[in-house]
């Protein structure tokens, strides 16, 4: 989505422009190529400014990072951390996905995150939130057999459903927390923007991963 009212909009996204994959479709099954390596293969959707990416791509430089966002004023600040630390192995995509099979092929993604995911707290949207069930199946296809989907949000209403979800659906939860900063999994290292803001208000943080 445009937002024309950001400020130098096309002239940041011009700038940032190298890690920005514009058909991005087109390199279904060829993501490693795009690379140029046989790494670990992780995305990341819904990656507003890309801090949670940015962390984990610097940290983990033999893997590769896909980052997708749809609007446009967000993901500028992925492309911008990406061009000030030349983050090499992360390219994003700025799309809003209505099907990640059109983006990868069956297997091909190590992991999936996803971070603080809008909650479409009406019944009648629940088919929009990222981890409805028909959605969970889809990411399961793209993923290796051992790969994973990590889950992270403030929103208690989204993680009950989730995890309803994934006990409807008969996954194996690998680890899960209501409170995952005070708890000792790896998962609360590499923060995103809406972890930071809701954890500094005191609000314990959902995660599970399956
Ligand atoms: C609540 S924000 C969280 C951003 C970031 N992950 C964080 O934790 O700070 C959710 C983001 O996901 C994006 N988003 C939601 N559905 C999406 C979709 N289907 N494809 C791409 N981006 C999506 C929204 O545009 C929004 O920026």
């Amino acid at each position: 989505m445009r937002h024309r009212k950001v400020k130098n909009l096309e002239e940041r996204i011009e700038a940032g422009r190298r890690f920005l994959v514009e058909d991005a479709k087109a390199n279904r099954g060829k993501w490693r190529q795009l690379f140029g390596n046989d790494g670990r293969l992780y995305l990341e959707l819904g990656c507003g400014k890309g801090k949670f990416i940015t962390g984990r791509a610097m940290a983990d430089p033999e893997a590769n990072f896909v980052g997708i966002e749809g609007l446009d004023a967000v993901i500028v600040r992925g492309l911008e951390k990406a061009a000030e630390n030349e983050i090499e192995n992360v390219r994003y995509v700025m799309e809003y996905v209505k099907d990640i099979r059109e983006f990868f092929e069956d297997g091909e993604l190590d992991g999936i995150y996803l971070n603080f995911s809008d909650p479409w707290p009406k019944a009648r949207h629940a088919k929009r939130r990222l981890t409805y069930g028909d959605t969970l199946l889809k990411y399961k296809q793209v993923l290796k057999e051992d790969g994973f989907i990590a889950f992270k949000t403030d929103n208690e209403g989204l993680f009950d459903f989730t995890m309803e979800e994934i006990e409807r659906l008969g996954f194996e939860i690998k680890e899960m927390s209501r409170d995952l900063h005070s708890s000792d999994l790896a998962a609360k290292e590499f923060t995103t923007e809406y972890e930071e803001k809701f954890h500094g208000l005191g609000k314990n943080i959902n995660y599970v991963l399956i």
